[in-house]
């Protein structure tokens, strides 16, 4: 992104272009949900895609689809029954609701915005410490943090809340019936390790990769698909040896770092930030979070977890079955220890639309433009005919429909050319193809580059071959 573009902008042209839409929009939506339009649905299965293919297409990752609800055990056993919570404070007389932590992250962002950095370095230091509800309570009191809405600071007291979304299975609403939506696609992982591994016949260290959805009910969603309550993950778990788990964190943390890179983010834009040891999962030894700068600051949006054997090893004691492996060569058992890359599929899907927003000026006017890397561009190329007659939009409809066969085309024949291509600039598509008179005289067509604007003459039998480098 070489602009700087706020949130607004990019809610705003999500919605006019077709990328996403706020879901149940006629009922007045429904918070924290959202709803993919043409553009958003190939915009992120192009992003699944991209890491479904990092992930898989190599020999020691197996892809799996787990379903969405479970066992109740998995939930005791995960410890997100027990510990999956945030903690929520209310305000007595707004009745608004909050999560604390993030109030007070708030107030350090408005102390920054005051220059007063001494003040938000020192409230950062308690928040990193803080761990239970009272800590949090104290850090709002003892520093006037007042309500964002209403002003006040009358405050209830902090409770921790769960964030699993509770459902029934069957006819009958009792507790025994009782299931939850998964809150994170890894436990389908960890529950299928034996059976992965004794049917792909992996040998450690090997991975297990999923996309799936999650949900989460969280205190409160904001920044459009950043927190939401249904999401989608791509998770991948990668099972070593005791002892081999360091080597494997940093291999994954630098292997997914690059990925970001293959697909145009730039490094500036990305940072890594190591969770503090007391802040850390309930399951983790170590957390790394790869943050993005969006427009309301840095966000995380992967997280690489050193996760030891505690799901598995717990897995085993809840279910009785042994979740171990054995390594032939060194005639051994043990229970393998996990790392972790966890991405948000939706959460990425918005910093690589951000990421592409660009603005500039063609032939004096300003134009809005998606500089999407061409392997995530929802559509790979547009086909134009430069009149309505003359054979052309025939030529142009044969020339897209055999495109289509491989690359998602769009045709388009109403408008000024340069109108057209200011729609498929704000879809971000790469290249757009016009067929005019000359195409009709000797097969060739005009190829327009989005991000240069140049244009070159190519044979239309020769497109596709040319396509085929490029996207
Ligand atoms: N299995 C580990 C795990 O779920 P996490 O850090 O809670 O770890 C991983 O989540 C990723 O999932 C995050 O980096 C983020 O991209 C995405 N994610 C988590 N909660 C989300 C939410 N409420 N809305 C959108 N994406 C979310």
């Amino acid at each position: 992104m070489s602009v700087s573009v706020s949130l607004e902008q990019i809610v705003s042209l999500a919605k006019r272009r077709g990328f996403v839409f706020q879901s149940s929009d006629i009922y007045g939506g429904l918070n924290g949900c959202w709803d993919y339009g043409p553009l958003g649905v190939e915009l992120m299965n192009n992003v699944k895609e991209a890491w479904w293919r990092a992930m898989t297409y190599r020999d020691d990752i197996e892809g799996i689809d787990a379903s969405i609800l479970m066992h109740p055990r998995v939930w005791e056993a995960s410890g997100h029954v027990g510990s999956f919570a945030d903690p929520m404070i209310d305000n007595k007389t707004s009745k608004k609701r909050y999560r604390a932590d993030l109030l007070i992250e708030d107030e350090i962002t408005r102390l920054q915005k005051k220059g007063k950095d001494e003040d938000a370095v020192t409230l950062q230091g308690k928040l990193e410490k803080a761990a239970a509800p009272e800590d949090y309570y104290q850090i709002i009191v003892d520093n006037g943090i007042k309500d964002p809405v209403g002003g006040t600071d009358d405050w209830t007291e902090v409770r921790q809340f769960n964030l699993m979304f509770k459902t029934f299975i069957g006819p009958i609403e009792d507790s025994s019936a009782v299931v939850y939506l998964r809150p994170e696609t890894a436990q389908g992982i960890f529950v299928n390790f034996n059976n992965v591994y004794q049917s792909s016949r992996q040998k450690v260290p090997f991975g297990i990769a999923q996309i799936g959805k999650a949900f989460r009910n969280e205190i409160n969603t904001r920044n459009f698909l950043f927190r939401t309550r249904e999401f989608e993950q791509m998770e991948m778990q990668w099972f070593v040896k005791p002892g081999d788990d360091e080597k494997w964190y940093e291999y994954w943390l630098e292997e997914r770092q690059n990925w970001f890179g293959e697909y145009g983010i730039s490094s500036e834009k990305l940072r890594v930030k190591p969770h503090p040891y007391d802040k850390l999962a309930h399951y983790a030894k170590a957390a790394m979070d790869v943050e993005y700068e969006f427009p309301f600051g840095w966000g995380e949006v992967e997280g690489i977890h050193n996760r030891t054997d505690f799901d598995l090893a717990q897995h085993a004691e809840f279910s009785n079955k042994k979740m171990e492996y054995f390594d032939q060569a060194e005639n051994i058992r043990y229970v393998p220890y996990v790392i972790e890359t966890s991405i948000g599929a939706s959460r990425s899907t918005m910093m690589f639309l951000i990421d592409a927003y660009d603005e500039d000026k063609v032939g004096g006017e300003k134009r809005n433009v998606l500089r999407f890397h061409p392997k995530l561009a929802p559509y790979k190329v547009a086909i134009f005919p430069l009149i309505k007659k003359e054979g052309m939009p025939e030529f142009a409809q044969k020339l897209h429909k055999e495109l289509q066969k491989n690359y998602k085309s769009f045709y388009d024949e109403s408008g000024a050319i340069g109108r057209r291509y200011r729609r498929q600039d704000e879809a971000g598509t790469p290249f757009c193809v016009t067929v005019d008179g000359d195409t009709i005289e000797d097969g060739t067509v005009t190829v327009r580059d989005r991000d240069t604007t140049e244009q070159l003459r190519i044979t239309a039998e020769g497109l596709g071959a040319w396509l085929a480098e490029r996207v």
